[in-house]
């Protein structure tokens, strides 16, 4: 084989960033925050019909991309974008430079609201630019603040900005960026010691607990809305999750992740979903089929598809309240449950252990498909090692009784 044809070798799967000005591919990769541990192809100074010479980017994997994607753009404007599926071209785009930059990079003047030390408002960059990359300068939509190309450059070398997804979507990123926020923010909680174990709902004393309302500041909301958003497109994307009209979140904790998830979808992946949520109270007067009890539900039409959201999974019994409320819609179908993490228990209290397991139930019995973004095998899997010998074991004994899984 020649040297060329080496070089231009195909690939089954994944993303080709084709037509990168010679010598920018590194600052391509930086930029997009690719994970080190991507199969990935870098090609630098090869020929080109129309630039003389290029560099490209192939990365293998499952990915999807979202619209931070454009920021390409910002190093290499003739970039184009090439999504390979079973050898082939899926799609083929020109990446565009965005008109908005939002929550990435910093502003440059500290007095900026988007510098405050308590609530920084989320930065907010209009683009503009009259002739090449180098003339690019992000101006602040607070301060007016201007952020020369230079300055951009900087950012990008050093690392120095928030990307969560870094364009390129993977389910190992999705897990990561999860699981990097629920620890950040004091979301997954452990109990003071061995002997103090957290006490359930259902009863039972487990080590930890999930706590998303942990995750209320805007930083945790931007990489939950990112989270949620992107699995659902890669889910869909590759086939396991049927397309749908709603995204429903039982109350309480379930509400913002509906409203996120359907940001989302629109800020990230140009899809367009209504919101509903349940009331724990119903209301006492008003119309039924309005929002009595289902708030959102005006809009709906007999026949549409439901997408649930919510946190975590312990005994299924909400979740099957849950599907129970929902059938005042009338006619409708559920296209599954996503939920941020699936403890993986089996059903029951604490004394009483049943042979099924939360999930599998749901899905066997209710037949719905429950998709989670983290699971404590994952979990356990990345804390163990800074765990004492007493919470480990804690840990272990509690799946052992109540657990779908073992830990070891
Ligand atoms: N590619 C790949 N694996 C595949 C198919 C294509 O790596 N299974 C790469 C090609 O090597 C090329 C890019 O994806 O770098 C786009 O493929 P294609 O459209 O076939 O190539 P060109 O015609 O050269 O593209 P363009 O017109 O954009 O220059
Ligand atoms: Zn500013």
């Amino acid at each position: 084989m020649s040297e060329r044809q080496l070089l231009v070798s195909k690939i089954e799967n994944g993303i080709v960033i084709d037509h990168i000005p010679a010598g920018k591919a590194f600052l391509v990769l930086r930029l997009l925050k690719i994970d080190p541990k991507a199969r990935a192809l870098i090609a630098q100074n090869v020929d080109s019909k129309s630039l003389g010479s290029k560099d490209f980017i192939k990365i293998e994997g499952s990915y999807l991309t979202s619209k931070e994607i454009d920021l390409i753009a910002l190093v290499a404007p003739s970039a184009t974008l090439n999504i390979i599926e079973d050898w082939g071209v899926k799609e083929k785009r020109r990446v565009q430079l965005p008109e908005l930059i939002e929550g990435i990079f910093k502003c440059p003047n500290p007095l900026c609201p988007t510098n405050e030390e308590y609530t920084p408002s989320r930065t907010k960059f209009r683009v503009e630019a009259d002739g090449p990359v180098e003339t690019i300068k992000l101006r602040c939509t607070y301060c007016r603040s201007m952020l020369y190309y230079g300055s951009i450059l900087e950012y990008v070398n050093s690392g120095d900005f928030t990307l969560e997804g870094g364009g390129l979507v993977s389910m190992e990123r999705i897990e990561q960026v999860f699981l990097d926020v629920l620890i950040k923010k004091g979301a997954l909680r452990l109990p003071p010691s061995a002997n103090e174990p957290f006490v359930l709902k259902s009863g039972r004393p487990s080590p930890y607990f999930i706590n998303m309302g942990a995750l209320t500041d805007g930083e945790s909301l931007a990489a939950v809305k990112w989270a949620f958003a992107s699995y659902v497109v890669l889910l869909m994307e590759q086939g396991e999750l049927e397309d749908f009209d709603y995204v429903f979140g039982p109350s309480y904790k379930g509400i913002s992740l509906a409203t996120l998830t359907c940001e989302g979808l629109n800020e990230l992946y140009g899809m367009d979903k209504r919101y509903m949520y349940d009331r724990k109270e119903e209301k006492e007067y008003g119309d039924l089929s309005a929002d009595r009890v289902i708030v959102g539900a005006g809009y709906f039409k007999p026949g549409q598809r439901i997408l649930v959201v919510d946190d975590t999974i312990t005994t299924g019994e909400t979740k099957i309240e849950s599907i129970e409320k929902l059938k005042l819609l009338g006619e409708h179908t559920v296209v599954g449950f996503i939920i941020a993490v699936d403890r993986q228990e089996r059903l029951g209290d604490v004394d009483n252990v049943e042979e099924w397991g939360a999930v599998e139930y749901l899905k066997e019995e209710l037949g719905v498909k429950v998709f989670s973004l983290e699971n404590i095998t994952t979990i356990f899997g990345l804390i163990k090692d800074s765990l004492d010998d007493e919470m480990k074991q804690l840990w272990i004994d509690y799946y052992k009784k109540y657990g779908t899984e073992k830990l070891e």
